[in-house]
């Protein structure tokens, strides 16, 4: 349903916009030109295929249910996901109607069904926005497996999270030797030095997102390394890649407090959320925080997503010696770094935080009558560092806003006064914050992807 109202239209928006007709026109799958179209036609049957993939692996085993090593998943529940996420696929690849979530004991099934009803009645996997359906498609998958009784805590994407590490050791190992220790008392010292450093580390950060599972399933070890190089490495040359660049901006607002509360909304897992990881214990190592908020899925989601099993995961891998295989001086500075991690993490100045609205089908939009609780504790930080692509389409309601809208006003009426930095690598149509001219210079040089090939980038600050 395309919306009626033209973009710029609404100067003010209705106090709950309608998730399927927000007050700018959202993408959508029916749009064969944008993004959504080949997404939702061809990349989430991939990632759905992936989910049955990873069942089958394991239940078709020789001996799968005896093996404690299986926890007493059962062949029957096993057959059960396949079919309930196969014929997800199916409703999707024909573009049926979306249906209600079942009773599957978690607590939000009620509150999807109320927003389908509302919202979205008789809409279809194509017709309705193409952030809801994205979403809906992961908490599909999640019911498939919580209706699985005996493979609960199954998280069908663990494996590609956990290989994608893996293929990280060169960028984990150049960030180590270069943050595993505090800045020494000369650098502490020196306002410029850490200002460059901050510079450096918000990037280090954004390109931290240019990996993702769910945009290259088929990643070889070699695409990894060299994207994360520019995490690491080639931080230089990727910064004429960045199209807004609000560092400068973040860094004045930043140096404004000392010992403040930052909120990190956290997107992937793996080499991203080590990379904020190094960003927000330099943070505090530079006195800026104090307490430090990860906002963390409470599903598996979009892939890649980081839950807190996958905040602990990544701990443990970094202090398992072989998960590595790094030399013995590299091992000892990483155990140094985990061992001031979990010290935070001890002392409370490092806090894992879940809700569920970051697993619900809203743009953060809603965030303040859908989840006042969680409104209200980000409003206590001096900063909200929002990353990735889906948060920042969430941010912008997936809208197709004129590309040179203030940054400010694309994030709706809620966010106003609140501290708000996006870093964000381009993996979707909306974009919004840039100068004039910076779209056309950019097709200039050819690159029609620019929008979601994740070669590009924005550091994007509001508050
Ligand atoms: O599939 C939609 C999408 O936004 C992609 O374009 C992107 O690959 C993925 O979801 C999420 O990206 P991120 O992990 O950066 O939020
Ligand atoms: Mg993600």
């Amino acid at each position: 349903m395309p919306s009626p109202n033209a973009p710029g239209d609404a100067t003010t928006p209705p106090a709950s916009p309608n998730p399927n007709d927000p007050p700018v026109p959202a993408s959508r799958g029916s749009d064969k030109q944008s993004f959504a179209f080949p997404t939702l036609a061809k990349r989430v049957p991939v990632t759905i295929t992936k989910v049955i993939d990873a069942v089958c692996r394991i239940y078709m085993t020789k001996g799968f249910e005896a093996d404690p090593r299986n926890d007493g998943k059962t062949t029957a529940d096993a057959k059960k996901i396949v079919a309930d996420v196969g014929r997800l696929r199916y409703e999707l690849q024909h573009d049926r109607k979306l249906e209600h979530i079942r009773d599957d004991g978690e607590g939000d099934f009620e509150e999807w069904n109320e927003v389908l009803d509302k919202y979205f009645p008789g809409a279809t996997f194509f017709s309705a926005t193409w952030l809801f359906v994205e979403c809906y498609v992961y908490r599909r998958i999640r019911e498939a497996i919580q209706l699985a009784p005996t493979w609960r805590s199954f998280d069908p994407f663990l494996e590609s999270k956990t290989s994608s590490f893996k293929d990280s050791a060169k960028a984990v190992e150049d960030l180590v030797s270069r943050f595993w220790e505090p800045p020494k008392p000369a650098i502490l010292s020196s306002p410029e030095a850490v200002r460059l450093l901050f510079h450096e580390l918000v990037q280090v950060c954004l390109w931290g997102n240019s990996m993702d599972l769910s945009l290259l399933p088929n990643l070889t070890a070699e695409t990894v390394e060299e994207l994360q190089s520019r995490a690491s490495s080639g931080l230089a040359a990727a910064e004429a890649n960045i199209l807004r660049n609000d560092i400068e901006a973040a860094w004045t607002h930043i140096g404004q407090k000392s010992g403040a509360q930052i909120d990190f909304v956290l997107d992937n897992a793996a080499f991203e959320l080590f990379s904020d990881l190094v960003f927000a214990d330099h943070l505090h190592l530079t006195g800026r925080a104090a307490k430090t908020v990860f906002h963390v899925k409470t599903i598996p989601w979009f892939v890649s997503d980081t839950m807190i099993s996958d905040f602990d995961l990544l701990l443990a891998q970094l202090l398992d010696p072989a998960f590595f295989g790094f030399a013995s001086a590299t091992q000892t500075k990483v155990e140094a770094l985990v061992a001031r991690w979990k010290g935070y993490l001890q002392r409370g100045e490092w806090v894992l935080r879940e809700h569920r609205f970051w697993c619900s089908g809203f743009a953060f939009w809603h965030i303040a009558e859908r989840a006042p609780d969680l409104f209200e504790q980000l409003n206590a930080s001096h900063l909200i560092i929002f990353k990735g692509d889906l948060n920042y389409r969430k941010l912008v309601y997936d809208a197709h806003w004129p590309v040179t809208t203030p940054f400010a006003e694309a994030i709706g009426p809620v966010w106003a006064g609140v501290p708000v930095l996006a870093l964000r690598t381009n993996k979707a149509d909306c974009i919004v914050g840039l100068d004039e001219g910076v779209e056309a210079a950019v097709l200039a040089k050819g690159d029609e992807d620019w929008r979601w090939s994740a070669k590009y980038g924005v550091v994007e600050f509001a508050k």
